[in-house]
């Protein structure tokens, strides 16, 4: 339904200047910064610098890794369910590959341990909502690969660890960057509409602190389409899909360094079930809903973080998760989709951030990090921001420079998803700029993995135990690029599903359950006094009472 709301009489005043400054900016050229601006920026203004917003994990194997509260409350916390009250010997589905996670990583696990050999009916992907209802099918702007005759993936490695603080797992992005154009082409071949030009080349263009134009992109539904074509496949190929059943423990064998399944709760009948398989592959996801900082988020319903808890408790080391991605553009008016996702492909294609005064203060595509912390500067630092009639701070995103900068119609061409989100609210971005602050977007580290998709321990990999995608760290190091999380799950749900696949293969017969990891981890949680009613993993968000969204707001001051 439409509802038109439009901007308010003293927004449309702010808005003249943004017009007539348009000129001017066109013919801008703006600075970079050096990294050591990056750096004091991000010292200055980044939430991930904000003094009292973490805490050391006090328990397990990364024992004291800074954590933000939020996290840290979730892994300090006791599990949903008491092994007395578990019947381990009634096995209710049996399989090679338990797949816990439906989005992009767990779907194209599915599919390559299929294609290594494992039997479709041996394969069981499990999944908290519905299939697909993942942060994949969120995604917009577009994959990254470095398939251009200008570029090469050593220069898509140097981007990514730049990106991240050299913070990365260097030898993660080297296999990332690596297999990045064999992606591209599998899903062509599956049959993803990507942009092209009308010669058959693909358009590309570029992502914040990316040196080359290397996104490929299906309008601003990237992940959506990438999405559809991976269930179908999926689904074509026979794989069962277990819906509404989240994963709420492992299970580990006698040596308590092998895990043999999952404790499944059946979200509508309330019931649980036990699945064994002789490999375990964790495609949860991120953590948008725990709101670090009371931010909004982009993220689907179901990113609760989840996995790394579960990981955690049976010896998974975790690194990288001081640092949370804010996405610089989430809408900031009207309230009605605050926090929600504006691709950063409206900046890729010509449109500027400008604050009140009609200025580009920061070049629109620095690293994420560094927009993020330019934004929240103008608005809590300089003033310089516009305040919405409920109070949210935001600076301009100019969505219409990039008609004037592409031609007219590239907008509803291919930011079809941002026009038609604004039009709904009578605003038509291609003539007005919308209003943007950060919102909470990914989590940048998460559980220790390999190349080949084995989970960490303290003592080495875990057996029968495989990761992917956002549930991982490494990859990223403390911020990532845009266009590498599409990659990053098929580049790693692909290798933890071959992985997994060849671990089956290998003649493992099927592990014994047990529960043994909880009475350790329960043992840790009472010598450091967390209380009783602190329990994990969430599962779902608490939007009721005290919680309600929109007392997120204002985020600062700091
Ligand atoms: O801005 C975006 O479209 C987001 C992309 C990403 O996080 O990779």
């Amino acid at each position: 339904m439409s509802q038109k709301i439009g901007y308010p009489d003293y927004m449309r005043e702010y808005i003249k200047i943004v017009e007539e400054t348009r000129e001017r900016r066109l013919k801008e050229r703006y600075r970079r910064l050096s990294s050591d601006e990056r750096l004091e920026l991000l010292k200055t203004w980044h939430p991930d610098y904000k003094e009292g917003t973490k805490r050391p994990i006090k328990i397990g194997p990364s024992a004291g890794l800074m954590v933000p509260h939020e996290v840290a409350n979730l892994i300090e916390a006791y599990p949903l369910i008491d092994p007395n009250d578990i019947d381990l010997s009634r096995i209710d589905y049996d399989v090679d590959v338990l797949i816990i996670g439906s989005g992009g990583a767990g779907t194209s696990a599915a599919i390559w341990a299929n294609i290594e050999g494992i039997p479709a009916e041996n394969i069981l992907i499990t999944t908290k909502l519905r299939f697909g209802d993942a942060n994949t099918k969120m995604a917009q702007g577009g994959i990254q690969a470095a398939d251009r005759p200008n570029d090469s993936p050593a220069r898509h490695f140097l981007d990514i660890m730049g990106g991240g603080l050299y913070a990365n797992d260097p030898e993660l992005v080297r296999e990332l960057v690596r297999d990045a154009p064999f992606i591209i082409k599998w899903l062509e071949d599956l049959g993803v509409i990507f942009d092209k030009e009308p010669d058959g080349t693909m358009i590309e263009v570029s992502g914040g602190g990316a040196s080359r134009n290397r996104m490929h992109s299906c309008k601003d539904y990237t992940g959506l389409e990438i999405m559809r074509v991976l269930m179908d496949e999926a689904l074509n190929r026979g794989i069962n899909v277990l819906e509404f059943s989240p994963a709420i423990e492992l299970l580990t064998d006698d040596s308590g360094n092998r895990v043999t399944g999952a404790i499944l709760w059946n979200m509508e009948t309330k019931e649980y079930y036990i699945a064994r398989a002789k490999a375990v592959i964790l495609a949860t996801g991120g953590y948008g809903r725990l709101h670090i900082q009371n931010f909004p988020t982009t993220n689907h319903y179901g990113a609760t973080m989840d996995g790394v808890v579960l990981a955690y408790r049976v010896g998974a080391k975790l690194r990288d998760l001081d640092a949370t991605q804010y996405h610089p553009t989430g809408a900031a008016y009207p309230d009605q989709i605050l926090g929600l996702l504006i691709t950063e492909k409206v900046r890729s294609m010509g449109a500027q951030l400008v604050n009140i005064d009609g200025e580009q203060f920061v070049y629109p595509l620095e690293t994420r990090d560094a927009v993020s912390a330019a934004i929240i500067r103008e608005c809590y630092g300089r003033n310089k921001g516009v305040v919405t009639p409920t109070g949210v701070r935001g600076v301009w995103l100019d969505t219409p420079m990039v008609d004037i900068i592409r031609g007219e119609g590239a907008t509803k061409r291919y930011l079809s998803s941002v026009y038609r989100m604004y039009s709904r609210f009578g605003i038509d971005v291609t003539k007005e700029p919308i209003l943007v602050f950060p919102t909470l977007h990914y989590m940048n580290g998460g559980v220790c993995i390999n190349k080949y998709g084995q989970v960490l321990g303290v003592n080495g990999i875990i057996e029968g135990f495989f990761a992917a995608g956002e549930v991982t760290g490494g990859v990223h190091g403390k911020n990532r690029l845009m266009g590498n999380s599409l990659l990053e799950i098929l580049v790693y749900g692909r290798r933890a599903g071959i992985s997994a696949a060849k671990y089956v293969k290998s003649g493992v017969s099927p592990g014994k359950l047990t529960l043994n990891h909880i009475p350790k981890y329960v043992e840790e949680l009472e010598k450091i006094g967390v209380q009783k009613d602190r329990r994990a993993p969430m599962l779902l968000p608490e939007y009721r009472g005290e919680k309600v969204l929109s007392k997120a707001i204002p985020i600062f001051p700091i």
